[in-house]
């Protein structure tokens, strides 16, 4: 069983890297599904079908759903939507905003995991490929499964507190089943799906970029933030890159730009391996262009395989009262090392190759004092 989430910036080619690897995934024989979590769905004008929150065949092996996060909430949350618009009405709002605003924070991460959830247990499928919605949304996502516990005793106070004094408004409003008996069996479902999207021999974490600036800071920071919820990321893709051998002059100084962004991902990104797709000249729609993408992106190996299993890049540490930043980089001869702190990145000069790393919050704003190197990893402590 393998799960693979591709995430990256908006518009970089998550559907569409995801979309190929599923369908290559397929035509290898292996039962695939491929599941769009985004509410802005495109994952149908890639396969160019239509699809549903129901799993349909697009092809032997490939299934694919989009699921409608919205509507899911309206149908399978009813009652949590509808205990807290009714709340939130009371409260002055109309019933429409009530109903918008009763959609809590978290509760789409909640139900899209649920669909992974429900779509492992399943045991319908061998790989199951998420495509999922831009960065910031989706480490949401998998910051969740830890603050779940957090997240459930907070409502289950709120409520209380609100039972206190409205209790009569209250039992008049409260659904006919007990909502709060929910969320312990919630709650064990994402501790389990927690540890199967920890585990990297299950389930692989992919960043697709495009060498642009903005892009890289972005896939920057996923890298960051998946090390520290001790994700793995697995590869890291960048797509769209210009063909070297154009004669067009504006093209030139494009690939010119690209190319200094490539080397810039290979070193930042070590030792997790990185892959390529050329810009294509026109859109990859359909099975037959998005297995002709796999196959440039992927070579002669499986979508499926583990790219990358060694251990996490980076890890952050309390040492004596001093945070310490851990970065794995082996098969590094330290000859000349130079730091810097600008904003939230750290800027590591080893030898003559630059990394740049988005420092998580915990961090920003700290002094780098003095770093080490031992056994593969470069330890860089901060004041
Ligand atoms: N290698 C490529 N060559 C040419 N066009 C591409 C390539 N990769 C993706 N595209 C096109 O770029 C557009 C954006 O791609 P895609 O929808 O896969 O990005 P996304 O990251 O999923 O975007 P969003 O964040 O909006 O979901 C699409 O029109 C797609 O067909
Ligand atoms: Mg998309």
């Amino acid at each position: 069983m393998r799960i693979i989430l591709y995430l990256g910036k908006g518009g970089v080619g998550k559907t569409t890297i995801s979309s190929a690897s599923a369908v290559k995934a397929a035509r290898e024989g292996k039962r695939t599904l491929i599941l769009s979590t985004d509410i802005a769905h495109s994952l149908a004008d890639a396969l160019g079908r239509d699809l549903t929150d129901t799993p349909i065949e697009v092809e032997k092996n490939l299934f694919a759903a989009e699921v409608n996060i919205l509507a899911e909430i309206r149908k399978n949350w009813a009652e949590f939507h509808d205990y807290f618009s009714s709340l939130l009405a009371q409260e002055g709002a109309s019933e429409i905003v009530a109903d918008e605003l009763a959609i809590m924070p978290g509760m789409e991460e909640m139900v899209s995991l649920r669909h992974i959830w429900l779509a492992e247990k399943s045991g319908k499928y061998d790989v199951i490929i998420v495509d999922a919605a831009p960065t910031g949304e989706t480490m949401r996502l998998l910051a969740l499964p830890e603050s779940y516990q957090w997240y459930a005793s907070k409502i289950a106070s709120w409520h209380l507190k609100t039972i206190s004094f409205a209790y009569p408004l209250i039992q008049r409003l409260m659904p006919k089943k007990n909502i709060f008996r929910l969320m312990p069996e919630i709650g064990a479902h994402m501790r389990e799906l927690h540890k199967t999207l920890q585990d990297p021999a299950i389930t692989s974490f992919r960043i697709v970029l495009n060498p642009e600036q903005m892009v890289i800071k972005e896939a920057l920071r996923a890298q960051t933030y998946l090390n520290l919820f001790g994700y793995t990321l697995d590869a890291a893709i960048i797509n769209k890159i210009f063909p070297e051998n154009s004669s067009d002059p504006y093209l030139q100084a494009l690939v010119a730009q690209q190319k200094k962004y490539r080397e810039m991902i290979f070193s930042c990104f070590y030792p997790t391996p990185v892959l390529t797709a050329m810009h294509r000249e026109a859109e990859v729609i359909g099975a037959d262009a998005l297995a002709d993408l796999a196959e440039e992106v992927f070579k002669g190996e499986s979508p499926t395989k583990v790219f990358y299993h060694a251990q996490r890049t980076q890890e952050v540490q309390k040492e004596n009262g001093k945070y310490l930043m851990k970065l794995y980089l082996p098969n590094v001869e330290i000859d000349r090392l130079q730091m810097n702190v600008k904003g939230d990145e750290l800027l590591i000069e080893v030898n003559n190759f630059r990394k740049n790393i988005v420092l998580p919050s915990v961090l920003v704003g700290r002094k780098t004092e003095y770093a080490k190197y031992e056994n593969g990893s470069l330890s860089v402590f901060f004041s």
